[in-house]
């Protein structure tokens, strides 16, 4: 029997935000997530689904270490991940990458992308130079699908599909064995949104990644995932291999979002 731990190991997680216009000297607070637990196992895919404000964002924000956590725990590869400083959280940062919905916010618009995609190499100390900081640039812009030329150009040359693949390459950059990818086409036309599915799909065979996949849009989750998480106000309310979730959905809202699936030719 195999005692690996499973990659990412979230445990009874709480998020809570002080809320806007309690009563006076009241220190009233909202739960944004709400004791949400899951666990994604090596080289899978977790697709976390909800409609707009379950908390999706909030536990991937948490789980980066960009957002404090209220309460919880998160074990990346069995060892505890809050609160690390120095260089162990430098390091846990190179191994967890993000892609966020929209490219133009993400992406600072007064770096060229050489250096968007050069920037994360030069954190972590990655490779001899700059000389050979670009040619891996360029490699990795080539496995994403972009053009030569585009390294010495700006994101806001390139079309929004374009503009994800930049990002999907700056994540790549640093070698990491973890995504998390947040809502990374809900911003795009169809058709662009299944070729960025198709290019997420086949980096992660080749890579072996493993990803959290936020999204409103199940047929996405259809797409990619392995299993899924479906949030409700900040709790998780069902959950399950996709197969079984789709074919036998428990929860009225797991139901009313197949409902609601839109169609995306892939
Ligand atoms: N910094 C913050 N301060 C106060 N409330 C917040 C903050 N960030 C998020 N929230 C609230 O927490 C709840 C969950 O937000 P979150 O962004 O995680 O939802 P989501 O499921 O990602 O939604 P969407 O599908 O729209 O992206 C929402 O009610 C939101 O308003
Ligand atoms: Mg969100």
């Amino acid at each position: 029997m195999s005692t690996t731990p499973p990659m990412l190991d979230v445990r009874h997680l709480v998020k809570q935000f002080p809320k806007r216009g309690g009563m006076f000297g009241k220190r009233e607070v909202f739960t944004a997530v709400d004791d949400v637990s899951f666990q994604v196992n090596r080289g899978t895919t977790l697709a976390l689904v909800g409609e707009s404000g379950s908390g999706k964002s909030t536990v991937g924000m948490m789980l980066l270490g960009l957002l404090e956590t209220t309460s919880g725990d998160v074990l990346y590869e069995g060892r505890p991940v809050i609160g690390l400083r120095g260089p162990e959280r430098l390091a846990l940062r190179r191994k967890l990458q993000v892609v966020f919905q929209d490219p133009f916010a993400s992406l600072n618009a007064r770096m060229t992308v050489a250096e968007l995609v050069m920037e994360g190499m030069r954190v972590h100390k990655m490779y001899a130079n700059d000389a050979e900081r670009r040619a891996r640039a360029q490699e990795l812009l080539g496995q994403v699908g972009m053009p030569a030329h585009a390294l010495d150009r700006y994101p806001h040359e390139f079309s929004g599909g374009q503009r994800q693949r930049i990002a999907i390459a700056r994540a790549l950059s640093v070698e990491p064995e973890f995504l998390v990818l947040d809502e990374p086409t809900s911003a795009l036309d169809v058709s662009v949104q299944s070729q960025v599915l198709n290019l997420l799909r086949r980096l992660q065979r080749e890579r072996g990644l493993t990803y959290l996949f936020v999204t409103h849009n199940l047929a996405v989750v259809d797409y990619l995932a392995d299993e899924v998480c479906v949030m409700e106000k900040g709790k998780i309310i069902e959950r399950g291999m996709v197969e079984d979730v789709f074919d036998h959905p428990q929860h009225v809202t797991t139901q009313r979002l197949l409902a609601a699936v839109p169609k995306v030719e892939m």
